[in-house]
């Protein structure tokens, strides 16, 4: 395979070196994106008049015949030809003969492999956005159906509160937004054109970078060659946001885990999610989960993985930079599967709601019902908290539930108390009177299930 820059060498590649150096085994992913940067690039060598029409037809048509062939998986990719961006160069030159070795004019490998990732990135954002929105719809839609059903909240992974279940699935629904936005912000940093750049300086040659990125539907062009061709913040910045998408995916899958087992018996993962055991016949284990909380792990190395890649490098390229794909691909990839079978699985999901509306009061969890009682009928808050907890020590002295103390007991710790905290008692109420702007009544969830409605229409 004769190399695209063998004219200053006298001795062959070593076999070895070829197959450490080639990347084709990973970066042939990025091959529409090389052919619509190649394509735009010849369209606008021969508006330029660097070739001319002719010469770029020629070009663009067997760019476009390539095309065909890697769609239908019929080329052969050579592993002697580095890389995604020389594989297609050869192949086109083998095509069409002389234009094809016009192609690279005003172009390096280095603005070319950048526009590339940048490509890449841009769809596969896109992508990632409208999955988002799609889970955030689907949360929605859940947290509406079930927007009256009580459960026990939690801090310390202890019961804390009574709160509506549609209120707890509304919360992702906020995180599932701002990543959402860290991605769209993300796009706007990575939705500029290096390519014109070259290698690292510009070119004499009389090009038009804006023609280009206008035609592969960049906002704008780069403004410092030497920067464009050695930055990787763009895909650094990625990483980044799938990292935090991930770690709230995480989260929710520690969440379904939990709340499927037999000891919370919250949830039912639907049979068609779940994976059985080669041993103990009766299991059926969250594995989908399990794997979302375990690839979350891979998607925070491939953060840390890139950034430690890009650290030492002087400016402009270096060959190390070929790593950064590698890390950005499988964050991509891993993030889009998560949000496709998250979906599913959780229009699959079946809420057990007497379980969680039984347990949602036990546990002490109206405690600070009684102690805001106290402070309704003006003592200050510290004494309320203060005679509320002893009541609570007597509740478990007893073995006995809030609901379970008669009004005189009750009243015999604070002569405040008569018998209108019956009310407060019942998590119902607890939850009802929690009307605090983004609270749990259902009047405030009712009101951002309306609110996220609108938005995500
Ligand atoms: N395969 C290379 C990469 O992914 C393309 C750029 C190579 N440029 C160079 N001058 N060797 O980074």
């Amino acid at each position: 395979m004769k190399k695209l820059w063998a004219g200053r060498f006298t001795q062959k590649t070593s076999g070895m070196v070829e197959s450490f150096t080639e990347s084709i085994s990973f970066d042939r992913k990025l091959w529409k994106h090389d052919i619509a940067g190649s394509i735009a690039h010849a369209k606008m060598l021969s508006k330029q008049r660097i070739i001319t029409q002719k010469e770029a037809n020629s070009i663009i048509r067997g760019l476009r015949q390539i095309a065909e062939e890697i769609g239908k998986g019929a080329f052969a990719f050579s592993p002697g030809l580095e890389d995604i961006h020389m594989n297609i160069e050869s192949a086109l030159t083998d095509r069409i003969g002389p234009p094809g070795k016009k192609v690279h004019t005003a172009r390096s490998r280095n603005d070319q492999v950048a526009l590339d990732l940048r490509l890449y990135l841009k769809d596969a954002m896109q992508d990632i956005i409208s999955l988002l929105q799609r889970l955030q719809k689907t949360f929605v839609e859940l947290a509406e159906k079930h927007q009256d059903a009580l459960m026990p909240g939690y801090t310390h992974l202890q019961r804390a509160q009574p709160v509506l279940l549609g209120h707890h699935l509304l919360a992702y629904v906020e995180m599932f937004g701002r990543d959402r936005e860290r991605f769209q912000d993300c796009l706007k940093r990575t939705d500029i054109c290096p390519l014109g750049s070259c290698a690292l300086s510009g070119t004499s040659l009389p090009t038009d970078r804006a023609y280009t990125a206008k035609l592969l539907g960049f906002n704008s062009i780069s403004g410092n060659s030497i920067d464009a061709v050695s930055d990787r913040d763009f895909a650094v910045e990625f990483l980044a946001c799938a990292a935090i998408a991930m770690m709230h995916l995480s989260r929710l899958a520690e969440e379904l885990i939990l709340w499927s087992t037999e000891e919370f018996s919250f949830i039912e993962i639907s049979d068609r999610f779940t994976t059985g055991s080669s041993i103990m016949p009766q299991k059926k284990n969250p594995d989908v989960a399990e794997l979302m909380r375990g690839k979350t792990g891979r998607v925070y190395g491939n953060l840390m993985a890139l950034l430690t890649l890009m650290k030492g490098l002087p400016l402009a390229y270096n060959r190390d930079m070929q790593e950064d794909k590698l890390p950005v691909f499988d964050s991509a990839e891993t993030l889009t599967a998560c949000y496709r079978v998250l979906e599913e699985m959780m229009r699959n999901v079946k809420f057990n709601i007497n379980r969680l509306s039984s347990t949602a009061g036990k546990g002490y969890s109206t405690a600070t019902d009684i102690a805001e009682y106290l402070v309704r009928k003006g003592l200050p808050f510290r004494e309320a908290h203060e005679i509320t907890g002893r009541i609570v020590l007597h509740c478990i002295s007893k073995d006995v539930q809030l609901t379970g103390l008669s009004l005189p007991e009750l009243k015999s710790f604070s002569p405040k108390i008569s018998e209108d905290i019956i009310h407060v008692l019942d998590p119902a109420e607890s939850v009802k009177a929690r009307t605090s702007f983004g609270g749990t009544s259902p009047s405030e969830v009712k009101r951002q299930i309306r609110h996220f409605k609108k938005v995500l229409k």
